[in-house]
């Protein structure tokens, strides 16, 4: 018998801090920095979005979701067997954030660690944690993605610092002989490096390079429609579905029209998307369990539904998860 994984705990996490575009406006109008909140609106589909409080780090944020995770499948965390994060914001160089979640959570012994693939985190470690499952080395799985963006931004530079916010959301997977995830596509190209990155690193005691995010809006936003289109299809085809099975598509929350043009090209209607880049902005590899867990806790995501996650992020790298909730 076939054995897959299936989700039977979501949660999430927002800081408590919240700026509506005119909040933010406001702040970086104080360093000479002009937006607004109509820009924001009519370019991205943002109206606000969640910073960490100074005190908070990535694993902070990571735990919080992960408690209500594991709350919403009525587990303990000593009953989890595997825990993956999807972040490229870390407390620290080392140890992983991962190991940081399990010490907070009050366990310890199984194999925790952190998978970087920027945006598309989430739906790499899912992958990853299915594939686990499916192979027998895991039973119970916490598969999270956390960040605290709010750190690598330049809020001198008004064409990336107005799309990013901070959160987390987390699932619980669990080995099942019913589906479960059903099919699962990913993707990456390094020749793309250059057009979504955080070029400064650690080097030698000090910082060496730019430590703040760099992105070239416009070659991210032409890659992602194309990408997100090709990756969604591919996971439809493996699965031996097509467009019209699709009950919800759970995009990265990165832009509404990059999300808008991608169900327009699989035929569905604005209806069938879950979107809270509006109110969460860019989480980065948290922005899809996010968006998840908003529409599970709200009552629109029903148990037997067909869900397409799909993420594109710095790397390249995309990837889509098709499954049966
Ligand atoms: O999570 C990873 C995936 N990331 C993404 O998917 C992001 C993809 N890219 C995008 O979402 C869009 O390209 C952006 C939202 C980043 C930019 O939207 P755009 O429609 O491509 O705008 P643009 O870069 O062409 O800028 C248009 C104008 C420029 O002014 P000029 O040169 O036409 O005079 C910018 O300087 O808008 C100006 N601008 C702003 N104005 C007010 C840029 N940022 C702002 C701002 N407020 N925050």
């Amino acid at each position: 018998m076939r054995i897959y994984s299936r989700i039977i705990g979501t949660g999430s996490y927002l800081p408590e801090k919240r700026l509506t575009n005119a909040d933010l406006a406001a702040e970086l109008a104080q360093q000479g920095v002009e937006t607004s909140d109509d820009w924001i609106v009519e370019r991205t589909g943002i109206r606000a979005r969640h910073f960490a409080a100074d005190h908070q780090a990535c694993s902070d944020l990571a735990t919080e979701a992960a408690r209500k995770a594991l709350d919403a499948a009525g587990l303990a965390a000593h009953d989890i067997d595997l825990i993956i994060v999807g972040t490229s914001t870390p407390d620290m160089v080392f140890p992983s954030v991962a190991t940081m979640v399990q010490h907070k959570l009050g366990t310890a012994g199984c194999p925790a660690f952190d998978l970087q693939a920027v945006c598309s985190g989430f739906i790499y470690a899912l992958t990853v944690a299915d594939a686990m499952i499916q192979s027998g080395s895991a039973k119970r799985a916490l598969v999270i993605g956390a960040e605290v963006f709010s750190r690598i931004l330049d809020f001198k530079d008004r064409t990336t610092c107005v799309l990013f916010g901070d959160g987390a959301g987390a699932v619980v997977l669990e080995a099942s002989g019913e589906p479960g995830v059903l099919a699962t596509d990913l993707h990456a190209d390094g020749k793309y490096k250059d057009i979504l990155c955080v070029p400064g690193h650690v080097n030698r005691g000090g910082i060496l390079g730019d430590p703040v995010l760099k992105m070239d809006g416009q070659a991210v936003f032409k890659l992602a429609v194309g990408v997100l289109e090709e990756t969604a299809r591919a996971s439809l085809a493996k699965a031996n579905l097509t467009d019209a099975d699709i009950d919800w598509l759970i995009p990265h929350q990165a832009n509404i029209r990059i999300m808008q043009s991608t169900a327009k090209k699989l035929k569905l209607g604005p209806d069938k998307v879950v979107v809270t880049v509006d109110q969460h902005g860019n989480t980065s590899a948290a922005s899809i369990p996010l968006a998840l867990d908003t529409a599970v806790r709200d009552g629109r995501i029903q148990r037997g539904q067909t869900l397409m996650l799909e993420g594109v992020g710095g790397g390249f790298t995309w990837g889509s998860v098709l499954l049966r909730y």
